[in-house]
């Protein structure tokens, strides 16, 4: 994942030019705990002939263009690239990753470590990588970062990727927070890589928190890591006050969201920052995901699709802006939850799921 510039004023103007609709984004519709550690569990770049070009390479011709189109299509932009207009970092569905606040480029779609033992995480790394996921999302609570990078090697040893095109996210532990340097370089070491994608703070800890995010900033200057960002933040007030200590934007917010406690409220507020929302516990958790895969609406939209309600769920969290990191260690399942890229809820079956919001959380912390 090489880096690349970010300009939202570009980015509009681009898919104005484009006679709207993102930069091969096949119709992102947009609508609109902490984990339990595994003992506690209850549960590069894109051409720059692209969307995101600077504005300054735009010919007068092209600027006046631009201007054409915008007083002509406001309407229809209005409707069909709500992310873009709510200033959510915009999706892109072909390459099926979005530019981070840090311009490095993310896959929208990854697969979850939690819970899993160190066997269950290495084939999981491994299939998924096989099936196509480019997202790996561990943690050092989960135990699991040795696996995940001995996954990743046999992947990488038997060509399936190169290390330059995996993303690896993990998590910084609330009891590291004092010692942030020491954490970094010890998920460097048992991961086995040479840098980290994005490292995240794994929960709000205000006593130590800031201390914790500048380790993670003096990281990013030394080249261990790519990106930093947050998690289990629920609050804006919370968000804000890390964000007003310190001095890089969060690329990512990792909060619990799916279809019946949707962040819409968090996600409008961290776009301010160009930080974009990632969902955990996607399809409900280890334990909960009947409740979501039986719910009505979700299974008849399954049905009129002809795909499961887990791939559903799936689709809706990409197309609302959520990056989404389910969980498996089901080979099947894996293969089947990167299987999304060839459906699209409408409009109408998007408004339907936003309508099960209920603000209601599966885990209890
Ligand atoms: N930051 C945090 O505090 C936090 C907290 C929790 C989780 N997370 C992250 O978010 C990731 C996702 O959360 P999660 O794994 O806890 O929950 P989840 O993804 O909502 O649900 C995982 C469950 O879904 C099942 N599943 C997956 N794909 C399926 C399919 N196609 N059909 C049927 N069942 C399917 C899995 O079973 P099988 O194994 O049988 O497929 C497992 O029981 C975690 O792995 C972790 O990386 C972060």
């Amino acid at each position: 994942m090489k880096m690349k510039k970010v300009c939202m004023a570009a980015l509009i103007v681009s898919l104005l030019l484009a006679g709207c609709g993102q930069s091969g984004t096949s119709g992102q519709t947009a609508s609109s705990g902490q984990d339990i550690p595994a003992v506690e569990s209850s549960a590069e770049n894109q051409s720059d002939s692209d969307a995101q070009t600077e504005p300054q390479s735009l010919t007068g011709a092209t600027e006046e263009a631009a201007e054409e189109a915008k007083t002509t299509e406001e309407t229809t932009v209005a409707a069909d690239t709500v992310t873009e207009i709510t200033g959510y970092p915009a999706f892109d569905f072909e390459k099926k990753t979005v530019t981070l606040n840090s311009g490095y480029e993310m896959p929208i779609l990854g697969l979850g470590m939690f819970s899993l033992s160190d066997s269950e995480a290495e084939n999981s790394t491994y299939w998924a990588l096989k099936a196509g996921f480019r997202l790996i999302d561990t943690a050092r609570i989960y135990g699991n970062e040795a696996a995940v990078g001995r996954g990743l090697k046999r992947a990488i040893d038997e060509g399936i990727v190169t290390r330059e095109e995996v993303f690896i996210t993990t998590k910084m532990w609330t009891s590291d927070f004092d010692n942030g340097d020491a954490a970094v370089d010890a998920s460097l070491e048992r991961l086995g890589v040479d840098y980290i994608d994005l490292m995240i703070l794994h929960h709000s800890q205000p006593s130590n928190d800031v201390d914790a995010y500048q380790a993670m900033e003096r990281a990013v200057a030394d080249g261990k890591l790519r990106s930093i960002g947050l998690s289990n933040y629920y609050e804006q007030e919370d968000f804000d006050r890390l964000v007003n200590a310190t001095s890089i934007k969060p690329a990512l917010l990792q909060n619990e969201t799916h279809p019946y406690h949707q962040s819409t409220e968090m996600k409008d507020h961290i776009a301010q920052y160009g930080t974009v929302l990632e969902s955990w516990f996607p399809l409900g958790g280890r334990g909960n995901t009947q409740t979501l895969f039986n719910d009505e609406t979700i299974s008849s939209i399954a049905k009129a699709h002809g795909v499961s309600s887990a791939q559903v769920i799936i689709r809706w969290h990409l197309q609302a802006g959520n990056i989404c990191i389910p969980g498996s260690s089901n080979e099947q399942h894996i293969i089947e939850d990167y299987d999304v890229w060839d459906f699209e809820l409408t409009e109408d079956e998007m408004a339907q799921m936003t309508a099960l919001e209920r603000d209601e959380r599966f885990a209890d912390y």
